[in-house]
């Protein structure tokens, strides 16, 4: 973990910039094993250039949370350590406006022997805050780090669950406006990581900025403003999250895997589906947010005249649990008689789900539900992106309304 302040007065346009940096390492080859062998390579060890990072060049705006992303390797933590002034760039510069906080590699910044409460006054106050100020924090501090007693062991007993959780809580209570983050949170159960979640997105309304590596292509794509893609140390692509990282795991993974399972079709063929079009405010889209009023649109062909014909979708999340199921029938829609082709309207307004991707199967079948016309297992996926909601866990939001009463509870 480190503070640093190196803003310089001036106020540019950006929270961070990086031009054109280089980075490399020497990968030393075996010592020459014999007088003989030392002499045959010209009296020197030899060793080779490594990059890890060639020509990286990109502005992070205020205010926004940009994702990194790629594969192990590819020079993430290394980027990283070059933001924070952890390592001198070979070539290339960063300047950095904002006073920026980093939450690096596990074991960075903590001091082993101490407890873990010498190690938050000790690091709080490396990072510029006064003891008055850390008093006063320390509280929420412990809370957030969630460490109860434990908080008087050295650190050096400490899980690196718990470890992580005291590092984040110091670095997000010393009121850094840029926090380098990497990968770490990972570390953490699942709890913690809503809670930093959490955090996140207040530290994002207050206007700050974030840098996140990380390999969870779910939070890039529904927290980051913009993402980075980087390859064997190059920005192979830069842009909207969805974007990148759809490009990311379909190099990864092999182009299929990340537009779903394959479509899968059964049924007798009598009424077929033959498209579905997702609309918000009349226009197809791919991806909406969480409040939005969706039109879910099935364009059909009944080859044949079909009685009673029951219309159905399932959503499902990629987890392949359901959603929501549900048919023309349980809605009293079911048309008496179809014939050539028409199209079914599905309105949902405000919808519920929350950001992430979903798939949308599709079922045409007899009023008794046995007999299958036409099922469309994948018929398409969809992106489902942060809206109305600032909820982060979960696949819906319930609107829930909260009310907290008792003699000693104060209103903020
Ligand atoms: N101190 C070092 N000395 C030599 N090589 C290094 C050093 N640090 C990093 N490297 C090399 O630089 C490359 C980039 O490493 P880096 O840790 O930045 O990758 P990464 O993208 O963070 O990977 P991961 O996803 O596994 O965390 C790797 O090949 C790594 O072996
Ligand atoms: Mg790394």
């Amino acid at each position: 973990m480190a503070l640093l302040d190196r803003s310089n007065g001036a106020s540019p346009d950006y929270a961070l910039r990086v031009s054109d940096v280089s980075k490399t390492f020497r990968i030393h080859h075996e010592r020459a094993s014999s007088l003989k062998a030392f002499i045959a390579a010209g009296g020197r060890n030899r060793y080779e250039e490594f990059w890890a990072l060639r020509d990286v060049s990109f502005d992070v705006q205020p205010g926004e949370a940009l994702g990194i992303i790629g594969h192990n390797g590819s020079g993430k933590s290394t980027l990283l350590k070059c933001m924070a002034g952890i390592l001198t760039p070979k070539s290339g510069s960063i300047e950095v406006t904002k006073r920026m906080a980093a939450l690096l590699e596990l074991g960075a910044g903590f001091h082993q022997e101490l407890s873990g409460r010498d190690n938050v006054f000790l690091n709080a106050a490396i990072l510029g805050m006064g003891r008055k100020e850390i008093a006063k924090r320390f509280d929420e501090i412990v809370d957030f780090a969630d460490l109860g007693q434990f908080i008087d062991n050295p650190v050096k007993t400490y899980s690196s669950g718990m470890y992580v959780r005291l590092a984040f809580a110091v670095a997000i209570n010393v009121d850094p406006e840029l926090l380098l983050i990497d990968e770490i949170l990972a570390v953490g159960d699942v709890t913690f990581q809503a809670k930093c979640m959490e955090k996140f997105v207040d530290f994002r309304q207050q206007g700050r900025t974030l840098v996140l590596v990380t390999h969870d292509a779910t939070t890039v794509r529904n927290f980051c403003d913009r993402a980075i893609w980087l390859d064997h140390g190059s920005v192979r692509m830069e842009g909207a999250p969805a974007d990148v990282v759809d490009s990311y795991t379909e190099t990864m993974l092999g182009a299929e895997t990340s537009a779903g399972a394959e479509v899968g079709r059964r049924g007798d063929g009598k009424l077929t589906v033959d498209t579905v079009e997702l609309l918000v405010g009349g226009v197809p889209v791919d991806r909406f947010h969480t409040g939005d009023d969706l039109t879910v649109r099935l364009h059909f062909t009944a080859h044949e005249p079909v009685d009673k014909p029951v219309f159905a979708i399932e959503i499902a999340s990629l987890g392949g649990a359901t959603v929501t199921a549900p048919s023309s029938r349980q809605a009293d829609s079911t048309p008496a008689r179809v014939s050539g082709s028409g199209r079914v309207d599905i309105l949902i307004e405000d919808v519920p789900l929350l950001a992430q991707r979903y798939v949308l199967h599709t079922e045409v079948t007899g009023f008794g539900r046995q007999h299958v016309y036409d099922h469309l297992q994948n018929a398409r996926t969809f992106d489902v992106v942060t809206g109305t909601s600032r909820e982060t866990s979960g696949v819906v939001t319930l609107h829930p309304k909260w009310t907290i009463t008792g003699d000693g509870v104060e209103t903020a």
